[in-house]
C-alpha cells in the first residue's frame, strides 16, 4: 500500500446528479438521494486505502440560488443521512468535520452536524470534511478578515504576513494541502473549491455521474495518481534523485 499512503488528502467535487436522474426520467432529487449510496461507497474505500483526509463538496454557496424544493431537498437529505450514519461512522473510526460557512445552514442541520462532530472528535483512522455552504473565494474573503482584525488590533505586523500567516487563518490550518482533487459528470471546471490548498494537487475528471460512482473508481483514480510526477515546481531530475 506504499503508494495510497502517500495521499494525505483527496477532495471530490460529487456532480452529475441531476442529470442521473433527468436521464432516467426522474426528478433531480432522485439523483441527490442516490447519491448518497455513492458517498457511503467513498468513504469507505478512502478508509481502505488508508486516504487520512476526504473532503466532500456536498454544498456550495452558488447552490443556494437553486429552486427552494431541492435546496430543502438537499438540507433533508443530509440531516438524515448524518443522523441515520454516525454510528456506523463512529464504529469504524471515522472523525466527521465541516468546512464552510455553517451558520447559513437551518437550524436542524446543524445540530445534527455539531452532534456527529462531538461524537467522532476522538477517531483517528479517517478525517471526514463536509465541505457546506462553502466557497473558496469566501475562505479566502474571512481568511483576510481575520488576518486584517489582528493588524488593526495590533497583534501583527503587515510585514510579517507571508504564505504560513494566510494558512494559518483559513478554515482549517491543520488539514493538509489537497494531493488529489477529483471532478465526477464531465465537467472539467475547479468550480470554487477549496482554491489555496488545491495549488500543488493532481487534478482527476470523470464523466461518472456521481450517483454511479463507487469506491473501485477511487481506486482506480489513486492508482492512475500513483504514476503522475508531482514536482512542485522543480525539475524531473530534482525530483526523481530524491
Ligand atoms: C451536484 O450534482 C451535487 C450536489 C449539489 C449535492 C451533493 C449531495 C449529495 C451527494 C447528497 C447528500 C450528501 C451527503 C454528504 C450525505 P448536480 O445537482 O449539480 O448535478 P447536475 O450537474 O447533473 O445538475
Amino acid at each position: 500500500m506504499e503508494i495510497e499512503n502517500k495521499i494525505k488528502h483527496v477532495a471530490i467535487i460529487m456532480d452529475g446528479n441531476g442529470r442521473w436522474a433527468q436521464q432516467q426520467g426522474h426528478q433531480r432529487g432522485f439523483g441527490h438521494e442516490n447519491g448518497v449510496e455513492s458517498v457511503r461507497s467513498v468513504v469507505e474505500g478512502a478508509c481502505e486505502l488508508g486516504i487520512p483526509y476526504l473532503t466532500l463538496y456536498a454544498f456550495s454557496t452558488e447552490n443556494w440560488n437553486r429552486p427552494k424544493e431541492e435546496i430543502d431537498l438537499l438540507m433533508g437529505l443530509l440531516g438524515k443521512a448524518i443522523a441515520e450514519e454516525v454510528d456506523k461512522l463512529h464504529a469504524n473510526g471515522v472523525r466527521l468535520l465541516t468546512t464552510g460557512r455553517m451558520e447559513n445552514l437551518p437550524e436542524d442541520c446543524q445540530v445534527a452536524l455539531q452532534k456527529a462532530m462531538e461524537k467522532t472528535a476522538g477517531n483517528t483512522r479517517l478525517n471526514l470534511v463536509l465541505a457546506l455552504s462553502y466557497s473558496g473565494r469566501s475562505e479566502i474573503a474571512d481568511m483576510a478578515k481575520a488576518i486584517a482584525r489582528k493588524a488593526v488590533a495590533g497583534d501583527l505586523n503587515p510585514d510579517d504576513i507571508d504564505e504560513n500567516t494566510v494558512r494559518q487563518h483559513l478554515y482549517h490550518p491543520e488539514i493538509p494541502d489537497v494531493d488529489l482533487m477529483i471532478r465526477t459528470g464531465g465537467d472539467v471546471r475547479v468550480s470554487n473549491f477549496l482554491l489555496w490548498e488545491i495549488a500543488y494537487a493532481e487534478l482527476f475528471f470523470t464523466p461518472v455521474l456521481w450517483p454511479d460512482f463507487r469506491k473501485d473508481h477511487l481506486r482506480e483514480i489513486v492508482t492512475q495518481f500513483s504514476t503522475r510526477e508531482r514536482r512542485f515546481g522543480k525539475t524531473g531530475e530534482q525530483v526523481r534523485a530524491h
